[in-house]
């Protein structure tokens, strides 16, 4: 998906859809979205989560589209195409050191997925008890030398996608693969709603308790959005440069979002019930997914297939999102340094191995790999998701708010479309005020 190669990129409205939805749709959704909303109490986070989709997801969104399609260039020249001041035409530097950050502990994630779908495969998740899924999740993710050589194998299978390019391919490949994901997870959230303590889990999720809303549940929130999204570090900017003339933004946007939230929903729909059926506790953290999905295929009928349809699609879902966040570097690299494509690509992935090694060593075999009282793998997530992201953010839609003009930005949002002008109006002010200053008050707020 260079600029010059395949700048025609996504054809059809579908493959569109599927390319931009198989960024957003990956661990995010069904390893992240479960967990972070069981550290914030679950219900108040899931609301203040939708506030965050409608007044910063929807609208930066749709200004990562319009400056993607109209600039039609990689995510760092395409900031620069609009605007000559220092600051706004740099943001999308920020974005590649933010892609970078983040494929250094989602390849450790993904490693870690190749490594279920391979035990689900053997039948090794079966026979055992909640308390054995835990040790088996820590003795993996604490390990040595095993979880490193599966993210080598991760980093170095989604270069060799990328640096071949094979876009149709996957874009083929998804039209069957995302409709089954999403099959599935439907299909294990009905079983785990029949689970005893089920009403528990659910009332978690969807019950909206107060008590537990601290500044930092606003914060984890926003990064949730931002990070589910794949927004904020010029990820949907790159993609949409492929879109045609003709693509709707606005009803893509929401398509798209419509699509990411309903998976986060549904996992949690799976998750929840489950963590209360088998007495796991719910803000453990990131080891959530793979300690309780366990527990529900063992019990199941037919539990040992839909086990491995559920990895195998997991990881298939991961490997849209972190090529698409390979994507984004290599394009940059490739076009500034005039290499190609497949040696930027290589260097940028011996870089994510390089990173993953510490993050990976600190989920337990070196705990002294450790900053601000983090582990390098949290503090590379807690450090992109919540503040790189909602920093790329904040710019972003002050830049679709202040720097491009009104003319551009309206252009793009009628494109092929019969919305009314009251309604683009709306957009133009939240993307000016509301979101701006919703970040910076999120922000101040959690550090005071
Ligand atoms: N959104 C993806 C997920 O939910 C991860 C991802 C892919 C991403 N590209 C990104 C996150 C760009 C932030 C920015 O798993």
């Amino acid at each position: 998906m260079s600029n010059s190669d395949n700048r025609s990129g996504f054809t059809s409205k579908l493959g569109v859809i599927l390319a931009t939805v198989g960024t957003a749709v990956g661990l995010g959704n069904i390893w992240r979205f479960p967990f972070v909303a069981g550290e914030n109490g679950g219900g108040a986070f899931l609301l203040i989560y939708f506030f965050c989709l409608i007044l910063l997801g929807l609208p930066v969104v749709m200004a990562e589209f319009t400056v993607g399609r109209r600039a039609q260039a990689n995510a760092v020249d395409a900031y620069k195409k609009f605007t000559k001041n220092p600051i706004m035409s740099r943001i999308g530097y920020l974005g590649v050191f933010a892609g970078l950050i983040i494929m250094g502990y989602y390849s450790v994630v993904m490693g870690w997925t190749l490594e279920y779908l391979y035990q689900a495969i053997v039948g090794g998740l079966t026979g055992h008890s909640p308390e054995a899924y835990g040790t088996m999740f820590s003795e993996l993710s604490g390990g040595i030398y095993y979880p490193i050589l599966l993210t080598i194998g991760v980093t170095l299978l989604t270069w060799l996608i990328i640096s071949r390019g094979v876009q149709t391919g996957i874009e083929k490949v998804s039209r069957v693969l995302m409709p089954m994901l999403f099959i599935i997870l439907i299909g294990l959230a009905i079983y785990s709603m029949t689970l005893d303590g089920a009403a528990e889990g659910l009332k978690f999720l969807f019950y909206p308790d107060f008590n537990d809303v601290t500044p930092q549940t606003f914060l984890d929130a926003m990064g949730q959005c931002f990070f589910s999204l794949s927004l904020g570090m010029g990820c949907l900017t790159t993609y949409a440069s492929y879109f045609k003339k003709d693509v709707n933004l606005p009803k893509t946007a929401v398509q798209v979002i419509s699509i990411d939230t309903l998976v986060a929903i549904v996992s949690g729909v799976i998750i929840f019930p489950a963590v209360f059926s088998f007495g796991v506790e719910p803000s453990q953290g990131p080891g959530l997914v793979y300690v309780v999905l366990p527990n529900i295929f063992q019990k199941m009928i037919g539990g040992r297939i839909i086990g491995i349809l559920f990895y195998a699609l997991l990881f298939i879902a991961a490997l849209t999102s972190l090529m698409s966040l390979l994507e984004v570097v290599t394009a940059y690299v490739h076009e500034k340094f005039k290499l190609s494509r497949t040696v930027s690509s290589l260097i940028i992935a011996l870089i994510v191995i390089i990173m993953s090694i510490f993050a990976s060593l600190s989920c337990g075999a070196v705990p002294e790999l450790q900053l601000f009282g983090k582990s390098i793998f949290d503090l590379f997530d807690y450090f992109t998701a919540v503040i790189l992201l909602p920093i790329g953010g904040l710019t972003i839609s002050i830049y679709g708010g202040w720097v491009l003009e009104e003319k551009i930005l309206y252009t793009e949002f009628a494109r092929n479309n019969k919305y009314s002008l009251a309604l683009f109006k709306a957009y133009a002010f939240i993307l000016k005020y509301i979101a701006p200053i919703c970040i910076l008050i999120v922000f101040i707020g959690s550090f005071i």
